[in-house]
């Protein structure tokens, strides 16, 4: 069935959504290529509106009856700088050339959007019958080592695996990484992939050695599930949690928030943790990602503080202090830690109970 209203012989879906289909799935994204300059043949449709066009990629954005729509032409690429973007060297090359520079065979499936047909130059149909991620040349992880990473991430989303050979070009790259890459392109793909949250993902990751695209040191597999806590806690920043125990994370261009989680990550281990009180103090008002990552460390001091302690808040505050007479100090707060000892104790210390702890703490009879 087709998804756009458009139809042409040279004009075809291709890559994730023609395997999507296949396999049952939604697409998130829909790639239509036109066999040849799409940007003339966008021209040449009568009632297409032309939005955008960008001249060097080939690339067109039409809106036809109403909806929007990019379209490609077919284009070859190379890797003059390996593990960087390719270079666009040929603009309406067949379909044929526009498909072998892609990862994976399963990605190299084309969808006649005439014929409904599917063009299969390298074996994909076959692959996602036998759930095979297979590469189409030697040197595929070479010019993009984010395949290794694309590799997992399509292995956890549909239950496939490399083949043999593919596995091998995967670990003989690892042995050997090219940290002169784009790490922008390498933290997209870690966000989908640990967006995922897979425990298994996240241990093929660190045994299978692919943590060795952001650093040369090692790294063990940390004794923890964070797949089951992040279910449990919910965090809002999945991907983080899994890249931040990682050593030498700072490759990745981090946003503000996800340097902050990482900080506030590194702080917690400089801290004591000996009783209920230090373990508040130290945990509230610290994201709650962090306080995930830091499980790591101390799994059971994480889980007591988010089963048992986070939600313990003081409901008195300054006014009442104020009402009872005491001026404004640095006692306020000596008074709030006197009561808040209390209330982690027995968290069903109401207000009144807590007036009357403060008032014992500052000897009012
Ligand atoms: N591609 C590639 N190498 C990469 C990234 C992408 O060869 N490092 C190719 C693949 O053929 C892929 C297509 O570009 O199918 C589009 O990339 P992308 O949208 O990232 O992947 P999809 O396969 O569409 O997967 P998703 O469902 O995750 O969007």
């Amino acid at each position: 069935m087709n998804i756009i209203n458009l139809q042409d012989k040279n004009l075809y879906y291709i890559g994730g959504v023609v395997r999507d289909k296949i396999l049952g799935l939604e697409s998130f994204d829909v790639d239509i290529t036109y066999e040849g300059n799409a940007i003339e043949f966008a021209k040449s449709i009568p009632d297409a509106k032309i939005i955008q066009i960008n001249e060097s990629f080939g690339t067109v954005r039409i809106n036809s009856d109403g909806k929007e729509i990019d379209i490609a032409s077919t284009r070859n690429e190379t890797y003059p700088q390996k593990g960087h973007l390719p270079v666009v060297e040929n603009i309406g090359c067949s379909l044929k050339k526009d498909v072998l520079r892609r990862d994976f065979t399963i990605n190299s499936l084309a969808q006649s959007t005439l014929t409904g047909e599917i063009i299969d130059y390298t074996g994909g149909l076959d692959d996602i019958k036998t759930k095979t991620l297979r590469v189409l040349h030697d040197e595929s992880f070479i010019d993009d080592p984010t395949r290794i990473v694309r590799c997992l991430k399509f292995s956890v989303r549909f239950g496939f695996e490399p083949d043999e050979h593919t596995k091998q070009l995967q670990d003989k790259y690892l042995q050997n990484v090219n940290y002169d890459m784009s790490y922008k392109r390498l933290k997209k793909e870690l966000i989908e992939t640990f967006n995922l949250n897979s425990q298994k993902a996240f241990e093929k990751f660190v045994t299978e050695k692919i943590y060795k695209l952001l650093t040369q040191a090692d790294f063990k597999l940390p004794d923890i599930n964070f797949e089951n806590l992040i279910k449990k806690y919910q965090p809002k920043n999945v991907w983080i949690i899994y890249a931040g125990i990682l050593p030498d994370i700072q490759k990745l261009p981090l946003t503000k928030t996800e340097k902050n989680i990482i900080d506030d990550f590194y702080s917690l281990r400089e801290k004591s943790y000996s009783n209920d009180f230090e373990i508040y103090k130290n945990f509230k008002g610290v994201n709650i990602e962090s306080i995930i990552m830091f499980a790591i460390y101390e799994k059971e001091i994480v889980e007591h503080y988010l089963d048992n302690l986070s939600q313990i808040e003081l409901a008195i505050s300054g006014n009442d202090l104020q009402e009872l007479g005491i001026e404004p100090s640095n006692k306020y707060q000596k008074c709030f830690d006197y009561v808040l000892k209390e209330k982690l104790n027995n968290p069903k210390t109401d207000k009144s109970a807590e007036i009357k702890l403060a008032k014992e703490y500052f000897g009012i009879i």
